[in-house]
């Protein structure tokens, strides 16, 4: 089971495809690509809107592709949801990947200090959510971070990666360290496009398998299928590579 966990493709929601033509030719684009499931995640920033009027332009935009898609790859529909301080005391359900408690969070684009890691871990281990930390090769570059991802990583969290990282010379090395770590990683293209951030799957699945193995790529790959609401969760043994 191929799984896009991270994607911009809804038309008209954010930053991601301008209208349905653009979507569908994505949704193409990953379908040719092997994807199967693919889920939707735009931004949502809590600072901008409440969840409700978010949920209401999301399917606003799932109506409009709905309406238009011929053959696609499974549509699973959820959030790309900015970190905010408090966020753990919220109700987040409604931002989850539908049918599960998987919530990928894009994390402040700065240099984290301990009430970072407390609400995540909050989330995570108090309020159960399978948190899912989105791009996270952007991150590690802020002063502090590496080491705050360290103790992050002792959670039950998913580090998502984005296939960008894999297929770039400049940022492989560090991709392909950060989806050795013990935890399970998960691939998501976080395509905004057909042309600068377009649904690059294969060629980023290719390098995995080439750097990692095969064997890298179905732990990913059912990693992705629990956070999408199949299988059962992965057991700590089986989220660790590197013992
Ligand atoms: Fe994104």
């Amino acid at each position: 089971m191929i799984i896009d966990l991270h994607s911009h493709i809804l038309p008209g929601v954010d930053d991601g495809s301008p209208d349905t033509e653009t979507s569908l030719k994505m949704l193409r684009m990953a379908s040719e690509q092997g994807v199967e499931v693919q889920v939707l995640t735009p931004h949502y920033y809590p600072w901008n809107e409440s969840i409700p009027d978010f949920l209401a332009r999301r399917e606003a935009g799932l109506k409009a592709l709905k309406d238009a898609a011929g053959d696609t790859p499974r549509l699973l529909c959820g959030s790309e949801t900015a970190f905010f301080a408090g966020m753990s005391r919220k109700d987040l359900d409604p931002l989850c990947i539908e049918g599960t408690g998987t919530l990928l969070i894009e994390m402040p684009f700065e240099s984290w200090d301990s009430r970072t890691v407390d609400e995540i871990a909050a989330l995570s281990l108090d309020r159960g959510y399978d948190v899912v930390l989105a791009h996270i090769e952007r991150f590690i570059h802020y002063r502090g971070n590496l080491r705050r991802l360290q103790e992050l990583s002792r959670l039950p969290l998913f580090l998502q990666i984005n296939g960008e990282a894999f297929r770039s010379l400049r940022k492989r090395r560090t991709a392909l360290w950060l989806a050795k770590m013990e935890k399970a990683p998960v691939l998501g293209s976080d395509a905004h496009n057909c042309t600068t951030r377009r649904p690059d799957t294969a060629p980023a699945r290719r390098v995995i398998e080439k750097c990692l193995g095969r064997a890298c790529l179905e732990e990913m790959d059912r990693a992705a299928e629990y956070l999408t609401g199949g299988l059962r969760k992965p057991e700590s043994g089986e989220q660790t590579r590197n013992e």
